[in-house]
């Protein structure tokens, strides 16, 4: 017998790993769960079934939380929030150092239940999910030690709520449970319906590592025990990881409550092979992109992209590859695709492919009883397709052809999705020069799935907004200290009963694309001095002047490929140009508000220098991850910033909100002052004088309360900032829901535009997302 014919016959046996000491603990636990709430488990109550979907049997019976059930989480968690906090931070760091002690100590039990509950290979959760939670509580352990030191300004949010979904349960659960806890915030955790058990084990071990009472409190049930959870008045933040359907729902309700949100959604990320990558390890990487966990994965590289000379060769290879894929028990170790995690999924996925009209390859391997789906490969799809465009969430990978690095590129942004992409080449300059054109939050190089917790994870566009993990990743579970004061409204001047009203017609116009615009609906409004004099007109601009600023606004985006000096220089030259008409700014602000503006305007020109100074200093990172290679952290614009100025401060408060936007090569849609335009209407012939391309700021005035429904609405603004004495924060998060744009709002709150707080790296921070760029080292 030749070698060769050894390894042609050669079949796998079964290497089942044991289910004894999973079984022996649910019969432990009876197999029926309460509650985890403030440190122990409720009586069952209203029981829902949890199978283990490779075989369709019963595993355990968990609880349906109502209403009440999170209203006691929540209250459990409020009491021990406080004393959590007053922690020192060396104290949070032993707790979560003993979680994550705990977590290696358990890890096969823990493996072993989330495949039953799953089914995803035991080879995936015992060798991929588990180290990585157990690494996520190691690296936020450190996170707790140094915060106090490291973010002195910042305080905890208070009660967190963490709604997870059933892909990477346990995982999941570490990524929302291990930042709140270590920020000082507590925890009400809603793990998937289809998936509760290790959160309940979980739960058992938060008790051995003597974590205290309340600090984490865990709620099973469906989507309407998580909907109660978001709606619960004593939340003051939600973390989300799901379906862009349900992060929706959820932005808008908790729009106006003053709740911090991260959601992390779906994708449909690209996966891009140029004709010079090395063919076998794309391919090899492929399966690993589109078959982990049964394709059921938000950054799956569900759309393949590969260079036109290579397509014939690259699907050939991969048709191969998938005939050798092994289906079956997840708990036999030599799996390579488990079972899909409920029927439900499974009608989904069925019924999404048999109403392709593509062409199906479908993996020449036995496929067992059950809910099990075979490998699927789609071609022949246009790009507009539904399951080009739609999350499949499932062992199917779709495929297109380009011809050019550009056309990769539009082909690869044509989604409303921006989670994750990956780029083969051998060519690194390619690789490097595609990565920061690429719309996602994750980059990965010559490789595909790589995560960490010291590399933030997380998506633009609909796959959502915050990260996960790193600095970056625990910053959404801290707030600056303190509480403002609420903001009055601030009214335009009164129209006196006789004006003095001068000669000349000075209506002051729009600025939209570098040029003055007449408002389209052709409607101005007066503006009165404190005194009563006539100041002058400004147009009332309306849904028409916002759309025409966004189209100015987008097509400047080159913006944003000019250089940090270039951007510095800039805004350098824009407070020169206003220094030296200092005092005329200064009467201006003087006879719209009635109060000297002598200080506003040499506070409005430190402001441009100081983010003239911050344009080349807001530094990415590279990430140390336990990887041979680099994990870079770029700080990249976020696109189109839509803005609402403070009417209090007409010349610093637009000057606050546009220079650390424009600073970090975003542009921006302002609408100023609106009691008090003319100091924004004055200063966009500033900005005619200053080298600023045109489209760069676009100034829309008119009343907040009109403009910022059109503005937050808008689907091609990417984020809406509100600083307005209007109380509009609530509708302006309810209409961002449209295509999920990030959401900065003052929810009537004051703030001080003079105070150093009032710059910085808060406001860099909300004019920029993090993208996680992956390099591996190595031939
Ligand atoms: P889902 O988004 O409905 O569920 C995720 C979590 O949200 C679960 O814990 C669920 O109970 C909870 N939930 C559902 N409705 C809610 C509401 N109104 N308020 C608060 N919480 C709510 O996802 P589902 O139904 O499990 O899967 C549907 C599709 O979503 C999948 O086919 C897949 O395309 C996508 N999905 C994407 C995920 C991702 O990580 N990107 C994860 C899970 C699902």
């Amino acid at each position: 017998m030749t070698i060769k014919e050894i390894f042609d016959t050669m079949s796998y046996g079964p290497a089942p790993e044991s289910n004894a000491e999973a079984l022996d603990w649910l019969a432990r636990r009876d197999r029926r769960f309460g509650h985890f709430i403030n440190g122990s488990f409720t009586t069952p109550d209203a029981v829902f079934d949890t199978k283990n979907p490779a075989t369709g049997t019963l595993l355990a019976q968990v609880s349906q939380g109502s209403a009440a059930t999170v209203d006691a989480a929540v209250a459990a968690a409020r009491r021990a929030q406080p004393k959590w906090a007053r922690l020192p931070g060396h104290k949070r760091a032993q707790y979560l150092y003993a979680l994550a002690r705990l977590v290696q100590k358990h890890a096969r039990l823990l493996a072993v239940l989330e495949t039953m509950d799953n089914g995803k290979p035991i080879r995936e959760s015992r060798d991929i999910d588990l180290p990585l939670v157990a690494r996520h509580f190691y690296y936020h352990a450190g996170l707790a030690q140094l915060a106090p030191s490291e973010l002195p300004g910042m305080e905890p949010l208070g009660v967190c709520g963490a709604v997870i979904p059933w892909n990477f349960p346990l995982l999941m659960l570490a990524w929302k449970v291990a930042p709140a806890l270590a920020a000082g915030n507590t925890v009400v955790l809603k793990p998937a319906e289809y998936t509760p058990l290790t959160a309940l084990l979980f739960a058992d071990i938060s008790r051995e590592a003597g974590l205290p009472p309340g600090v984490l409190n865990i709620v099973t049930g469906d989507g309407d025990t998580g909907a109660a959870l978001v709606a619960h008045p004593g939340v003051d933040k939600i973390a989300f990881t799901g379906s862009t359907a349900v992060g929706k729902a959820i932005r808008r309700a908790t729009a106006g409550t003053a709740k911090a949100l991260t959601l992390e959604l779906g994708g449909k990320s690209p996966y891009i092979v140029f004709d010079d990558a090395d063919i076998d390890s794309a391919v090899e990487g492929l399966v690993d992109a589109i078959w982990f966990n049964g394709g059921q994965v938000c950054c799956a590289g569900s759309r393949l992209l590969v260079q036109e000379g290579v397509a014939d060769r690259f699907h050939a290879r991969l048709k191969r590859r998938m005939d050798g894929l092994r289906i079956g028990d997840p708990l036999d170790k030599c799996i390579d695709v488990g079972a899909v995690v409920d029927p439900v999924q499974l009608a989904t996925i069925t019924r999404l492919v048999d109403a392709s009209d593509g062409e199906k390859y479908t993996a020449d391997t036995p496929l067992p009883q059950g809910c099990f789906y075979p490998p699927t490969l789609i071609t022949g799809l246009s790009a507009a397709s539904t399951l080009m465009q739609e999350e499949i969430f499932g062992p199917v990978l779709v495929s297109m052809t380009f011809r050019t690095p550009a056309e990769a590129v539009e082909l690869a942004n044509n989604t409303r999705y921006g989670l994750a992409a990956t780029v083969w080449t051998e060519n690194v300059n390619l690789a490097l020069d595609i990565a920061p054109k690429l719309r996602a939050g994750v980059v990965w190089v010559n490789g595909t799935n790589m995560f960490d917790a010291a590399a933030g994870f997380g998506g633009v566009r609909e796959s959502g907004f915050g990260r996960e993990g790193g600095w970056e990743g625990l910053l959404a579970y801290l707030r600056p200290k303190g509480k403002a004061a609420a903001l009055k409204p601030v009214a335009p001047m009164p129209a006196p009963k006789s004006a003095t009203v001068d000669t000349l017609d000075r209506t002051a116009k729009l600025f939209i694309g570098g040029k003055q615009a007449r408002p389209d609906g052709g409607y101005s409004t007066p503006v009165y001095s404190a005194k009563g004099a006539l100041l002058g007109h400004v147009g009332l601009g309306n849904r028409k002047d916002i759309r025409n600023a966004v189209e100015a606004a987008q097509a400047a985006k080159g913006w944003a490929r000019s250089t940090a000096h270039t951007r510095a220089q800039i805004l350098f030259y824009i407070a020169e140009n206003l220094s030296a008409r200092a005092e005329e700014f200064a009467a201006r602000i003087k006879a719209q508000t009635g109060s000297s503006g002598t200080a506003e305007v040499e506070a409005a020109v430190a402001r441009l220098f100081t983010y003239a100074a911050w344009a080349d200093k807001f530094d990415g990172a590279v990430k140390s991850v336990p990887l041979r290679g680099v994990a870079l952290a770029m700080n990249e614009p976020c696109g189109v910033i839509g803005a609402l100025c403070p009417d209090e401060a007409p010349l610093l408060g637009l000057i606050s909100v546009m220079a650390p936007a424009i600073a970090m090569g975003n542009t921006c849609v302002l609408v100023p002052s609106h009691p008090f335009p003319l100091s924004a209407t004055d200063f966009y012939q500033v900005l005619e004088t200053s080298d600023l391309p045109a489209g760069v700021v676009n100034i829309v005035t008119g009343p907040h309360t009109d403009l910022a429904k059109p503005l937050a609405g808008h689907m091609d603004i990417d984020a809406v900032w509100s600083f307005s004495s209007s109380d509009i924060s609530q509708m302006i998060e309810a209409e961002s829901a449209t295509n999920l744009k990030r959401t900065w709002v003052n929810n009537t709150r004051a703030r001080d535009w003079f105070a150093p707080d009032a710059e910085g790296r808060a406001f860099l921070r909300h004019a920029t997302a993090v993208k996680t760029v992956w390099v591996p080292y190595g031939e």
